[in-house]
């Protein structure tokens, strides 16, 4: 398995999302299934919320890793906007870690930003660090002036992590965001690489199919080959189903030569100014 300095430590250039687990019970023994092979085949990130399924996703998260060695991976999950007072923060996390199985998270990310001062659920994150249920924090969704305002408050730049949308349609974060987090140490993750369910935010061009024909792969496994293609973010997909895992699993080994590159970016150009954030 590929892997990247993320978070600190070496981990898995691909984590696996939870958003839609966890929903339907016929499903639930595949999705768990489909969680534990690709904890032992490498991946060593998981990424859920309280909002997805209103915790259904994290029950079956917990199912799903309760046997597995709980250090050799990283539990990422986030809380409402509405829940981001230290009071309700606590309240949360509790409710996560207890249907997660486990008495730690790894992150602990603000969803999206809300109503709350940042300064207050930043006291609050800390709060949680030090009382150890969560080992570091982070946010999601937030845009260049969002992370300069999180540096301006007390403990702001503790901030590990922020995830927002990456797929070779929303390329924004590549102008600034991303440049930003490096020279501050965040790592990035990216969200939806294949632009969601049934690609809805995302409409693949003939040339994804046309490339893809011709690399002998499939188009998910190159959108998620050009998402990791310069090693320096971690993208989080989503599947349900255990042969969609192994074909994503393909795009780690997949290249693209510097024309296949310049291609793709006549197609989905790079930003050349700042643009609002994309967001699911
Ligand atoms: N922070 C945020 O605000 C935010 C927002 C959105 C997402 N996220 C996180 O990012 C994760 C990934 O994003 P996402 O769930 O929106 O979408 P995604 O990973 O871009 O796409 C998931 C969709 O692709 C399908 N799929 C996956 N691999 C496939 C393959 N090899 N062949 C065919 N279909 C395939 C899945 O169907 P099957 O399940 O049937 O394979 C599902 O419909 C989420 O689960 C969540 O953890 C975070």
């Amino acid at each position: 398995m590929r892997q990247i300095q993320f978070n600190d430590q070496p981990t898995s250039i691909i984590g696996m999302g939870t958003w839609r687990i966890g929903e339907d019970p016929s499903k639930g023994s595949a999705e768990i299934q489909t969680i534990q092979y690709g904890l032992n085949h490498g991946i060593t990130l998981i990424d859920t919320a309280e909002m997805y399924g209103e915790g259904a996703a994290e029950t079956l998260v917990g199912e799903a890793i309760k046997d597995f060695d709980r250090q050799k991976f990283q539990l990422v999950s986030k809380f409402y906007p509405y829940h981001a007072t230290p009071k309700l923060i606590k309240n949360s996390l509790e409710h996560s870690l207890k249907r997660l199985q486990t008495d730690y998270l790894d992150l602990y990310l603000l969803h999206w930003r809300g109503e709350t001062p940042l300064a207050e659920t930043i006291s609050g994150l800390v709060d949680m660090k030090k009382a150890g249920y969560i080992k570091d924090f982070g946010v999601s969704n937030f845009d260049i002036n969002d992370l300069k305002e999180l540096y301006s408050v007390p403990n702001g730049d503790q901030c590990k992590v922020n995830q927002n949308l990456y797929n070779i349609g929303s390329r924004g974060i590549e102008y600034s965001i991303l440049p930003w987090q490096k020279e501050h140490d965040i790592s990035f993750m990216g969200y939806s690489p294949f632009g969601s369910d049934k690609n809805a935010y995302l409409h693949p061009q003939e040339i994804i199919t046309d490339m893809a024909n011709q690399k002998h792969i499939t188009i998910f496994q190159l959108l998620l080959a050009w998402v990791i293609r310069n090693n320096d973010l971690l993208s989080i997909a989503k599947t349900s189903s255990l042969e969609h895992l192994k074909d994503n699993l393909g795009s780690i080994d997949v290249r693209f030569t510097d024309d296949e590159l310049e291609l793709l970016d006549k197609y989905y150009p790079a930003p050349t100014k700042e643009t609002p954030l994309d967001v699911i």
